[in-house]
């Protein structure tokens, strides 16, 4: 088993990419031998969109802090930026001859980042999807944790693969891995707390709409008493959530923090209102979180040991990467 995912270095780790993707990060790696998870910042998939340069810099070694902070072991998961594996943008180039504009339009990030204004975006920004399946088709990836948002990257990701091996390799030598998501059953779309129509995310103006891993105890319980919510009390049962989704969010997130379902947390506050339900989800989150967040705030100063991190895991990516951007430089006849 090969398993890589990435995330973008642009602002907080927020309780979205946690239970979402980080978590299951964390159980990939504790589950498999080392070596086995490769996990990265995807600093040149931020770029895609206006940036500060100070603040991805600064943003980057935060992150590999708070990625630690929340159990990835840098000397059992190779954790590293994609900055430093020149091999990724070498792979997305080789890629751009087999992605087809027809499938990059489909994406529905695309279309919902680009708005209507499509002609004003950069052209990292549409060829996105490509570096993304140049990060994993580079490690010839099995499993790709992922939230929700990003399954139909990774269908990409396998359409690229497939016609790739179908248009250069001999049908008994196919190059490329086709990589699964691997999508949390519970926790898949953790969504804003102002509106649960819209995933939680870090491009979100508002900080109150999100729950940053590193917002302290105040900041917790002050976001969770303000989340949106319906005049009516907790439903007992599952189907009583449809239609309420930001009771559906909240309950969710409840299960997915302590470990339960949302049958057995409704089967505790079914028929409770949310003056109940609320203070019991903060006092969880903050309970949760406070052994990340003392162990992030320890790790963020050092920032010589953070680079070392990167360095040294850049360092063993190149190694694994090497041979199959050769392969892929061969199959196209490209003389190297
Ligand atoms: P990014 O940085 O937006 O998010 C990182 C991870 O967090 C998950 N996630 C969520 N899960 C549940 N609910 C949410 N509200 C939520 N918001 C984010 C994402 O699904 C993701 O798993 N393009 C990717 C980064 C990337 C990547 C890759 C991932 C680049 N190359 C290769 C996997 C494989 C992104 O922007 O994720």
């Amino acid at each position: 088993m090969r398993i890589v995912s990435g995330i973008q270095p642009t602002g907080n780790l927020h309780l979205g990419n946690y239970l979402g993707a980080i978590r299951n990060w964390v159980r990939m790696q504790d589950e498999h031998p080392a070596g086995s998870c490769l996990y990265f910042l995807a600093d040149l998939h931020a770029i895609s969109m206006p940036h500060v340069p100070a603040e991805l810099s600064a943003n980057t070694r935060e992150m590999v802090a708070a990625l630690v902070a929340c159990g990835i072991d840098p000397a059992r998961s190779v954790l590293f930026n994609q900055t430093q594996v020149p091999e990724h943008a070498q792979m997305q180039w080789l890629l751009n001859g087999t992605a087809r504009m027809g499938w990059l339009n489909r994406m529905t990030q695309w279309k919902d980042k680009a708005g209507k204004n499509r002609e004003g975006q950069s052209v990292a920004l549409f060829t996105y999807p490509v570096l993304q399946a140049a990060d994993v088709l580079l490690y010839q990836a099995t499993h790709v944790p992922v939230g929700e948002d990003q399954k139909q990257h990774l269908e990409l990701a396998r359409d690229i693969a497939q016609k790739f091996n179908n248009d250069f390799c001999t049908e008994d030598a196919p190059l490329f891995t086709l990589p699964d998501p691997m999508i949390p059953p519970e926790a898949a779309r953790i969504m804003s707390l102002r509106d649960g129509s819209a995933k939680m995310s870090k491009s979100d103006p508002s900080d109150m709409s999100r729950i940053n891993l590193t917002d302290d105890a105040d900041t917790l319980m002050n976001k969770v008493k303000k989340a949106k919510t319906d005049p009516e009390p907790l439903p007992s049962d599952k189907d009583g959530l449809a239609g309420r989704p930001e009771a559906a969010n909240l309950v969710g997130i409840y299960a997915a923090m302590a470990g339960s379902s949302v049958e057995q947390v409704l089967a505790e506050f079914g028929g409770q209102g949310f003056g109940r339900f609320k203070p019991a989800l903060g006092d969880l989150l903050v309970a949760k979180l406070a052994p990340i967040n003392d162990r992030f705030v320890a790790l963020r100063q050092d920032r010589a040991a953070l680079d070392a991190i990167l360095r040294a895991g850049a360092n063993r990516a190149r190694e694994l990467a090497a041979p199959t951007l050769a392969a892929a430089y061969d199959a196209l006849g490209l003389v190297r």
